[in-house]
């Protein structure tokens, strides 16, 4: 079996060698360059730009604006973002973009850029803070809003209870790859290549905008250097370059600057969480109240459902969640990694820490008190549920048992020593998706889906799950991906590339093999003939009788001896009724210990270990990998993260990666490890697997934070913690 094992990535060499394409570097014969110029104020109006200067600029081919640009449709999709695509003159944040340079090369396009100008009209003031809102947004989207019992009622009734504001600010994806979109009409098709985790999505805005059949758009992303909810959904640089294209008849490549990646592709937005947690003398919660506060933008509506996680994640006979959303002259806000569970456990496994000193329980303990043995919103049984396994083991290997009840109680030297841990949670989500598969005549097997790579490991645990499911040798098996012509796939968010897409594959798999057994057992020349079909079996290339391996022959051997040498097939894959029978989600247990300098404030990690509870690793590799960077991002969300707002115009001051702090790996300890419970769930999915992209950020935020208050006896409520909230 391959499904499990750590093996390395198979597109490994092609990127550390540079072979690996990415969106921005397909040289299409007659290739010209488009640069976005991006507004200098938050609000008004455009009143004219001037773009005479440009056009007479060497090389520029066009220049787009409010004033010339195609009329498209920009109608929105669910789950789709409002696109600032040159349709009318409004300005509804700084960095917005309002026009678009072409030329023949990037340099002279980003020169021309610079003869661009643009006069304002009716701008004011930056609305920045929640209190100059123009607008207060109150979704109706089920489960935002949630309520069990009399939660107020049963807060002001318990013994024991915590009453906190968390908060957290806005912060910016930053993929290492920035975005870019390489664009080239054929008459009315229209070929893509983006940097997205979707095809598909991108696929069909691009066909709703330009008015096309979605057949006549192609959308290739092979490979993709970071997405995290990013390139979730198509931006507007994506239509852009589309109709850069249109209008001067060449290819046009549209790569977003460093700097522009705080312009139009999204951030998770700054939220204030009120969570207050009630609970009886012997540690039974008894209310739970989670208000979430958030910035959107005046023109889109997202909104990230951090109190979704308080709904199931412990025992409680009362509950009110509530979430709204402010509108400011801001861009509009997206997923990014664990969107909601994220922030949510930062605000809620903080509480429940200070809930614990409160009772004078241990964390653990506590957690362990108002464990759910069933979802406690619907009453349905868990598909599986590790999460007790976890923090025993997480516990134990932490050595929790040497922590002292008391904060403020270690100390080395100068530094103030403590340990902290949170809980993990992400839901286990799936969605339809197809595969086909092609055996050639020399046995080797292809199978394919449109599904995108975004870094996690997709083409290594789909060809791990393709040769486990064909039989066929994993040297000999090729997974491919990233095409919008290849069967459907959803795009790579929300942690459901590997239940969604594995399922398919395997489904493939296993009909391509059952196909070729069928062929074996009929056909009078094969060693197989008249065998029972369930008593093959596949591996390595090779059809035999089970208990009798010697009994067989190869898979090239079978299709030697037909007229058309090679065999094809095709699946569907869809979640079914398990969905509404089954609660199904990934657990798991942060721990994190840091050293606080007493005079200085300076926070140092010096451990942190995960352990997980998520169905089927599928690659003990690339999961421990994907565990360890959701770590190292709760990380950087507690210690380091902050995008800043200058309130007088809307600017964001750290728009580089300069001042914009991420950590390093100075910034991250030796000593940090990602471990699993071997968790089999029959319900989930096909593979078993619940996708492990998201769940390592959620719970370590917290888990630092915890592990801050443990050290100083400091409570920093407020992201990122920053020297000066510890000292003083
Ligand atoms: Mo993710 S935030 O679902 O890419």
């Amino acid at each position: 079996m391959n499904v499990g094992k750590g093996l390395t990535r198979v597109d490994g060499r092609a990127k550390v060698t540079g072979s690996a394409k990415y969106s921005a570097e397909y040289a299409l014969p007659r290739l010209t360059y488009a640069v976005m110029i991006t507004s200098t104020r938050p609000n008004g109006t455009v009143a004219a730009i001037d773009k005479k200067a440009a056009m007479a600029a060497p090389g520029v081919l066009a220049v787009l604006t409010h004033e010339n640009a195609p009329r498209v449709k920009n109608k929105v999709s669910p789950g789709d973002r409002v696109l600032p695509i040159l349709q009318d003159n409004l300005v509804r944040y700084d960095r917005q973009p309002i026009a678009v340079v072409v030329a023949d090369s990037f340099e002279r396009a980003t020169y021309a850029a610079t003869l661009v100008r643009a006069k304002y009209a009716s701008a004011g003031p930056a609305r920045l803070r929640f209190a100059d809102a123009s607008e207060t947004v109150t979704p109706a989207r089920p489960g935002l809003q949630a309520k069990r019992g009399d939660a107020d009622a049963a807060f002001a009734a318990a013994p024991v209870k915590v009453d906190n504001r968390y908060t957290i600010p806005t912060e910016h994806h930053n993929p290492m790859e920035p975005h870019a979109t390489t664009a080239a009409w054929d008459g009315d098709m229209l070929t893509v290549y983006d940097a997205t985790q979707g095809v598909s999505r991108v696929q069909g805005r691009l066909a709703t905008t330009f008015d096309l059949p979605t057949q006549n758009v192609r959308v290739i992303a092979k490979y993709i250097g970071g997405g995290f909810g990013s390139k979730g959904t198509p931006w507007a640089h994506v239509i852009l370059a589309a109709m850069a294209a249109k209008v001067v008849q060449r290819p046009v490549k549209l790569a977003l600057t460093r700097p522009q990646m705080w312009s139009s592709v999204g951030y998770r937005p700054r939220l204030e969480q009120r969570v207050a947690l009630a609970a009886d003398a012997s540690g039974a919660l008894q209310a739970q109240i989670h208000e979430v506060t958030m910035q959107t933008a005046q023109f889109d509506d997202f909104i990230e459902g951090s109190a979704g996680q308080t709904t199931m994640l412990y025992t409680s006979p009362t509950l009110r969640t509530s979430h709204v959303a402010k509108r400011l002259d801001v861009a509009t806000p997206t997923f990014m990694r664990a969107p909601g569970e994220s922030s949510g456990t930062f605000a809620l496994e903080s509480a429940m820490d200070e809930l614990a000193y409160a009772l004078r329980i241990d964390p653990i303990a506590l957690r362990l008190r108002n464990y759910a043995e069933t979802d406690p919103e619907t009453g349905n049984p868990w598909s599986s549920k590790s999460l007790r396994e976890c923090y025993t083991l997480g516990a134990e290997k932490f050595g929790w048992a040497d922590r002292p009840a008391q904060p403020r109680a270690m100390r080395k030297g100068n530094d103030l020593i403590g340990m902290g841990m949170a809980t993990a949670v992400y839901p286990a989500n799936r969605s339809a998706a197809s595969a086909s598969a092609t055996m050639h005549a020399d046995g080797s097997v292809l199978v394919q889906s449109g599904a995108v790579d975004i870094g996690t490991g997709s083409y290594t645990i789909f060809r791990q799950i393709a040769a486990d499911a064909v039989g066929s040798a994993y040297e000999r098996t090729v997974f491919d991906l990233g095409d919008s012509s290849m069967p459907h796939s959803p795009g790579s968010g929300g942690s459901t590339t590997a239940a969604s897409v594995g399922s398919a594959v395997k489904a493939v798999g296993l009909v391509l093999r059952d196909e070729l057994i069928a062929l074996a057992v009929a056909d009078a020349a094969s060693p197989l003939h008249g065998r029972a079909s369930s008593a093959i079996e596949a591996a390595d290339g090779r059809l035999f009788v089970r208990d009798q391996a010697t009994v067989g022959e190869t898979f090239a051997a079978i299709l030697a001896r037909q007229s058309v040498p090679t065999l094809s097939a095709a699946a569907d894959s869809a979640p079914g009724p398990e969905q509404k029978q089954y609660a199904m989600y990934s657990f798991g247990a942060q721990f994190a210990e840091v050293r606080v300098d007493a005079d200085l404030g300076t926070v140092r990690l010096s451990r942190m270990l995960g352990v997980f509870g998520a169905g089927k690793i599928l690659n003990a590799k690339t999961g421990r990998s994907q565990f360890l960077g959701g770590m190292v991002w709760g990380a950087s969300m507690a210690l380091h993260e902050a995008t800043r707002y200058d309130e007088r115009n809307g600017r964001i001051m750290n728009a580089n990666l300069g001042e914009y702090l991420v950590p390093v790996n100075a910034d991250i300890p030796a000593a940090i490890e990602a471990l699993w419970i071997d968790e089999i769930d029959p319900h989930v999915n096909l593979v078993g697997a619940k996708g492990i992209g998201e769940i390592g950020i959620t719970g370590a935020a917290a888990a630092i934070a915890n592990a801050v208050f443990h050290a100083t006896g400091k409570r920093v409520r407020d992201l990122p913690i920053s020297p000066e909230k510890l000292i003083g």
